[in-house]
Order: structure tokens, then C-alpha cells, then sequence
């Protein structure tokens, strides 16, 4: 798909790993939806990226509020060309820890969010996109992007939630991809390794070496730049289908 003047739709395109996708969405002409629920940042981006990207405050889990905010993507811009589901949380949480068993609300609450949510946005994207008209010679009509975690396959101790969320995303690749091959919509996922992002870049000096050191090369965390790339990557060519990709610069996270 080529990018130039078509409308995505990123969640968590207020921070981090979304924020670069629709940054670099936007240095390829496309026009951006960023569904968030931190509006400071999504405020501050808008002012920052300029009139081809808005935002609407949208929590993903909720059927109603994606619904709203699809509403206003389409209000704004006129359709919806790709979806990249970004939003996500990762609070940490042991089966069987020091303060007892995990509560059954902490898993789901994860659960929720990471899983739950990004399917509830690519459903009523892809609800939006088979309205659009055929883009390509083969017909291609939307292309989905959503982010697991190399914790989908090498989840660390305090990551059941999250590992279980983030396999799930992975899991449902291929049978949504199977599911909206007959509208001519793609859906892929990327697996990023460790990247330095806003909350990252919080920890010491030290400890981002370290953590860097961890992966097997290159020697350090992951740009949020080279997700972008490789998120538009994915839209851009379009044989790309069904498939999961690990980012990660090698990476097989130890247990702790
Ligand atoms: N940063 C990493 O190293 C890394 C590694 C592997 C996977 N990931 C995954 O990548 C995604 C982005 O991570 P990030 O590091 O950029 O995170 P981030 O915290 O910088 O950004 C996540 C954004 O999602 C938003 N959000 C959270 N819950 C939401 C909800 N219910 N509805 C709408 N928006 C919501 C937040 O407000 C925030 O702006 C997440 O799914 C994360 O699990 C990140």
C-alpha cells in the first residue's frame, strides 16, 4: 500500500512505540487517528506532527468508546486505510508471590487491554476498511498492525498476564488474517524485544546498559524508529500476511 493520503487509525499513538509509528506515518503523507487515553500526550503530538493527525480519546477495552472514536476518524478524514494497535499496559504480577496469589482482577484487567482491546479495534476497523475501494491490483483494502512482546513466546517470572495477553495477540494473527483475506485486509504482528521508550528512558544509565548488554546484537535497546519502519514496512508490501516478527536483536529473555 502506498502511504501517501491514507488514514491510520494507532493506538497508544500518544507514547512511545505508537508516537514514532505516527510520526513516521506522517513524513509518508499519511493523515492519523491517534486513540489514546493519556490527552496531555496526545495533545502535545498533535501540536508537534501539525494538521494531518488528531487525536480522539478512546479506551480500547470499551465497545463504545472505539466505536465513537472510528465515528470520528471517519467524520475527519473519510475512511480507514490501516490500523496499528499499539495501546498497551504491562504491570508486572507473580502467580504466587511475597503478598499471596496473583488477584484474578490484575490477570484480567491485562487480559483486557492488551488482547481484548486490540481485537476489539481491528474488528471495527476492519468494519470501516471493506467500505474502502480496492487500493491495489489485488485488491487490497486495509492492512493491520498490532504489538505483541517477545514475552508471547519468552515471558519472564511476574509475566504471566502480560505473556498471556501478548501470546494471544500473536495467536489471533493468522486466523484474523484468514478471517479478512476475502475484504483484501492484512493483518500482521511485531514482537519487539526490549525498546527504549519513555519508560525506559527513565531508568539509570547503568541499567539501560545492562540491559542492552542482554541482547545478543546490536548491544542496545531498541529505537522506537526501527519499530516505525518496520510497522510501515509491513503496510508497504504487500504479500506480508498472517505473519508474526520478533524485533529484538536476537533476544531470548532470561527468566529474570
Ligand atoms: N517498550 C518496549 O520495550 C516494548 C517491548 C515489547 C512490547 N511492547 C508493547 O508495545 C506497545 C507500546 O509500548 P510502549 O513502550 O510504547 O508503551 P507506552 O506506555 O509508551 O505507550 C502505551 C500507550 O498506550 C496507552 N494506553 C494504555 N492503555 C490504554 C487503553 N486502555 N486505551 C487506549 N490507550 C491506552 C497509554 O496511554 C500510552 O500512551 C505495548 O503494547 C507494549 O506492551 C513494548
Amino acid at each position: 500500500m502506498n502511504l501517501k493520503d491514507k488514514v491510520a487509525v494507532v493506538t497508544g499513538g500518544a507514547s512511545g512505540l505508537g508516537l514514532a509509528t505516527v510520526t513516521r506515518l506522517v513524513e509518508k503523507g499519511a493523515k492519523v487517528v491517534i486513540f489514546d487515553l493519556n490527552e496531555a500526550k496526545a495533545k502535545e503530538a498533535v501540536e508537534q506532527l501539525g494538521e494531518n493527525v488528531q487525536y480522539a480519546i478512546v479506551n480500547v477495552s470499551d465497545e463504545e468508546s472505539v466505536q465513537t472514536g472510528m465515528k470520528q476518524v471517519i467524520e475527519t478524514f473519510g475512511a480507514i486505510h490501516i490500523c496499528v494497535n499499539c495501546a498497551g499496559v504491562g504491570t508486572p504480577g507473580k502467580t504466587l508471590g511475597k503478598k499471596g496469589v496473583l488477584p484474578l482482577e490484575n490477570f484480567n484487567k491485562i487480559i483486557d487491554i492488551n488482547l481484548a482491546g486490540t481485537f476489539n479495534v481491528l474488528r471495527l476497523a476492519a468494519n470501516e476498511m471493506v467500505n474502502n475501494e480496492p487500493l491495489t491490483d489485488s485488491g487490497e483494502r486495509g492492512v493491520i498492525i498490532n504489538t505483541a512482546s517477545v514475552a508471547a513466546f519468552d515471558g519472564q517470572m511476574g509475566q504471566a498476564a502480560y505473556g498471556a495477553s501478548k501470546a494471544g495477540v500473536a495467536g489471533m494473527t493468522l486466523p484474523v488474517a484468514r478471517d479478512l483475506s476475502e475484504f483484501g485486509i492484512r493483518v500482521n504482528t511485531i514482537a519487539p524485544g526490549l525498546f527504549l521508550t519513555p519508560l525506559a528512558n527513565t531508568l539509570p544509565e547503568h541499567i539501560i546498559k545492562k540491559l542492552g548488554d542482554s541482547v545478543e546484537f546490536p548491544k542496545r535497546l531498541g529505537r522506537p524508529s526501527e519499530f516505525a519502519e518496520l510497522a510501515t514496512f509491513i503496510m508497504e508490501q504487500e504479500y506480508l500476511n498472517g505473519e508474526v516478527i520478533r524485533l529484538d536483536g536476537g533476544i531470548r529473555m532470561a527468566p529474570r
